[in-house]
């Protein structure tokens, strides 16, 4: 069955709006949600939070009137469909528990994106980044069970496995080594611009989410993990956002967004496990496509090219949340030890790579493994969740 999102009908702009009450969408329950579930709720709200953002900027470097208007009729419709996306998560999550969805979505949507990516500098990169936000989960997973005596898998259930990925203490790079090379919009293929936006668009959700709810917690600890775990979103965000060929015209991008958001509400309708939010994503979908239309004459208006040289005629093989446990092993069995030194990759710690290093830490031990030991100290053992067996590496075991 194909699916050619640039033929088909969507909801008119103007029958778009939402009143209250469409907007008051019930939470799901924290208790019986697939995580899974939760998982693609958190991943459309980074998507809608890029779509609003983008329009914006957009908006300010963009002198023609009509096309401002256009821009904000558009957006605020992106605005309600952020918020009924976002607005499905319950409130009696702690902010705990929503950082551990967080980085499941890492995992889970990075993981499944590197396998599916076809150009392999991009895939590197996705393979590279996956390892960290895997060991910030297991961070994360040790400060909810040291300070909210729970444990993670009360979250991520048996889908994800929790143990450590590159130590976090070994992802504070000098900044120069994490702008990676970008595609080339000629000649990348549709599915790797979409892969980037996609990937970009959850890391900087995450970033900005840790940003702001990082000081929330009373413990000096949770403070301190928020703030190093913060800065290192900050370099995920530089890392993924570097992959993105910067020639593209604006409209380009506009195209590439609202096709994107086609994609992906496409292939949560079609993997959802729950019929109530299965329609939300049919719903969006179907908005969606306007958006796109809209955006598709305004590319060939602009940019006087057909639309279909930028984005496929047909949508790819839809986006999945499933486990990638054994590709995950597979990866810290292979690249745990990997930095970078410009826009490649190396296996040994190098001089400006040491020497950041060295003034970050100030001499102590950093926020991620002071959580460890303190972990162990309270509970006995630190938190892991080894589905699989023991951990891949033998000097990553627990003895
Ligand atoms: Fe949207
Ligand atoms: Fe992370
Ligand atoms: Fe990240
Ligand atoms: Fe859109």
């Amino acid at each position: 069955m194909t699916f050619n999102p640039l033929q088909e009908r969507g909801i008119p702009l103007d029958r778009q709006l939402r009143n209250w009450r469409e907007l008051n969408v019930a939470p799901i329950d924290p208790d019986r949600a697939d995580p899974y579930t939760r998982c693609r709720i958190i991943t459309m709200n980074g998507i809608e939070i890029e779509s609003i953002m983008f329009s914006h900027h957009f908006a300010r470097r963009c002198p023609d009137l009509e096309v401002r208007q256009r821009l904000a009729e558009v957006r605020y419709i992106e605005a309600q469909q952020q918020k009924a996306v976002n607005w499905l998560l319950p409130g009696l999550a702690s902010v705990l528990e929503t950082t551990l969805a967080y980085e499941q979505v890492a995992v889970d949507l990075t993981a499944w994106v590197a396998r599916m990516e076809p150009d392999p500098y991009l895939k590197q990169a996705y393979q590279f980044g996956v390892l960290e936000d895997f060991d910030h989960l297991y961070r994360y997973a040790n400060l909810y069970e040291m300070i909210e005596h729970r444990k993670a898998e009360k979250i991520v259930d048996q889908l994800t496995e929790v143990m450590p990925g590159r130590p976090t203490k070994m992802h504070h790079r000098h900044p120069v080594d994490n702008v990676r090379e970008h595609y080339d919009r000629e000649t990348a293929q549709a599915i790797s611009k979409l892969h980037a936006l996609t990937v970009m668009s959850a890391e900087q959700q995450t970033m900005n989410f840790y940003m702001n709810v990082g000081p929330m917690y009373m413990e000096p600890i949770a403070r301190q993990l928020y703030q190093e775990i913060g800065l290192i979103e900050e370099e995920h965000v530089t890392h993924y956002e570097s992959l993105l060929d910067p020639s593209e015209s604006w409209w380009e991008q506009w195209l590439n967004h609202e096709y994107n958001e086609c994609y992906l509400y496409h292939s949560f309708m079609e993997t959802e496990s729950d019929p109530r939010i299965r329609a939300i994503w049919e719903l969006h979908l179907n908005m969606e496509l306007e958006h796109l239309r809209i955006a598709a004459d305004m590319f060939r208006q602009h940019d006087g090219r057909d639309p279909e040289q930028s984005v496929p005629r047909e949508l790819p093989k839809p986006v999945t949340f499933e486990p990638n446990k054994e590709y995950l092993r597979e990866l810290l069995a292979t690249q745990i030890d990997y930095t970078t030194l410009g826009t490649g990759y190396v296996q040994e710690a190098h001089e400006r790579f040491q020497r950041w290093q060295e003034q970050l830490m100030g001499g102590e031990e950093p926020p991620s493994e002071r959580v460890i030991a303190e972990n162990r100290a309270k509970s006995g053992e630190e938190y892991r969740l080894e589905t699989e067996g023991t951990h891949p590496l033998y000097s990553l075991r627990t003895h």
